[in-house]
């Protein structure tokens, strides 16, 4: 451990001047920093905490909360949720029992009653209030977003876990460790993709093939941005490029543990330095087929009857709403569709009149969750298709279902005839 500086204001938390709940904050913090050997703390912009989800939370974690709320911690800067286990004002229609729902509701209510703001979404980024700027320090507990600020936004954060994303809302600050620091964003890998990556499947498959091969790293798209058109002028909007790459930064993250990649010629931090990113030991990995990650998302290839077909991982957003809707207008569908969004994303898609045509069509427009925090077996769902790589990987491995993976077009038409194809 090395030594880290506290400023005067900083030791009197840690002292207890503002009571026991912002002391057991600064105490996560400051030995977070003393752990990671930062020298001194950073003043965050914004918190997003993760770990939301009474299924992640359990019975102790609720009480913890509580407890915290109870000493009467309160944040200090805007810090925002990660989605919950359920939809919080529709959970009786959509089947949830009050077992889940008492606890889940209670953890809640404690995060509100510290100041958080129930956003219940894995995109904050996507909200106008949020959206990170270029070079903001913030202290998120969302892997997928920390790719998305780090990479996209050429914002600084570590991934933080839920209580230290927590503590950090209560004193405000971070420790200046990680990726806060220039020397640690700097790439690792070298990435040459020489195979055609043109939808959300694709960028999810390569996901795989790369965070499998970097790890904890920090690749370096040599080549990505010719599958990327501009992203749009309103970044809460998603585009085409940003819907890739949520998925793709989601996967580098859930595959590997990657929370910082660049893409040459079009993330913040490429343009302005290009090759000089580059550490002088960068490996260098080429990408010629997305056939392994096909492989392994497309997990159950025997299974044709599909329970659920859920788009949204990370959360959709209005540009994947409008082509959902393109593709849904006039359908019937044979089988469940969960579109998994937020609750601002979703008003912003009913005022566009896209919630009405997938609501139409027989498919369910669900905010506040998403199929991996939610308790989906106890929802009677045992098999389910996705175009998500984050959702591919884990809902498996959360909820023991069969899943099969392709494009948004594929999903859509296995939900229409209620059959993989
Ligand atoms: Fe978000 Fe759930 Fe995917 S939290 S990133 S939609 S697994």
């Amino acid at each position: 451990m090395s030594s880290l500086t506290l400023t005067p204001a900083e030791q009197a938390l840690l002292d207890g001047a503002d009571g026991p709940g912002v002391q057991r904050a600064m105490e996560i913090v400051a030995t977070l920093g003393r752990i990671y050997g930062a020298p001194d703390l950073v003043p965050v912009k914004h918190v997003q905490i993760a770990g939301v989800s009474y299924k992640n939370l359990g019975d102790a974690g609720v009480e913890f909360l509580n407890e915290w709320a109870g000493e009467g911690a309160k944040v200090r800067v805007p810090t925002t949720l990660n989605p919950a286990g359920m939809e919080l004002d529709r959970w009786q229609e959509m089947g949830f029992s009050p077992d889940f729902a008492k606890p889940q509701l209670s953890a809640i209510n404690a995060f509100v009653n510290m100041g958080v703001t129930a956003t219940m979404s894995c995109t904050p980024y996507l909200f106008a209030d949020f959206a990170p700027q270029r070079d903001d320090h913030l202290a998120w507990a969302e892997s997928s977003a920390v790719a998305w600020a780090n990479s996209v936004v050429g914002a600084r954060t570590n991934r933080e876990g839920g209580p230290s994303a927590l503590a950090a809302a209560i004193v405000g600050r971070t420790a200046r460790y990680g990726y806060h620091l220039d020397e640690n964003r700097r790439a690792t890998h070298v990435v040459e993709v020489t195979c055609p990556v043109e939808s959300i499947a694709d960028f999810g498959a390569l996901s795989y093939v790369v965070g499998k091969a970097v790890g904890d790293g920090a690749p370096y798209f040599a080549d990505l941005g010719a599958w990327l058109p501009p992203l749009p002028a309103d970044p809460t909007l998603g585009g085409d490029a940003g819907d890739r790459l949520k998925t793709l930064g989601a996967g580098l993250a859930a595959y590997g543990a990657v929370a910082l990649y660049h893409v040459a010629g079009f993330t913040p931090e490429a343009r302005d330095q290009g090759e000089k990113l580059l550490r002088p030991d960068a490996k260098r990995l080429v990408v010629d087929s997305l056939a392994a990650g096909y492989e392994i998302m497309d997990a159950n290839p025997e299974t044709s009857e599909i329970d659920l077909v859920t788009i949204g991982c990370p959360h959709a957003s209005i540009t994947e709403f409008r082509r959902i809707a393109e593709i849904l207008r006039g359908e019937t569908l044979a089988t469940r569709l969960w579109v998994t969004t937020s609750q601002i994303t979703r008003a912003r898609a009913a005022r566009e009149g896209l919630v009405e045509i997938i609501e139409q069509a027989g498919g369910e427009v669900v905010a506040d969750t998403c199929a991996v925090v939610a308790p989906m077996r106890s929802l009677g769902i045992r098999s389910m298709a996705t175009n998500a790589g984050k959702m591919a990987c884990y809902a498996p491995m959360h909820s023991g279902v069969a899943m099969r993976y392709g494009t948004l077009e594929q999903c859509l038409q296995a939900a229409i005839s209620g059959k993989w194809s």
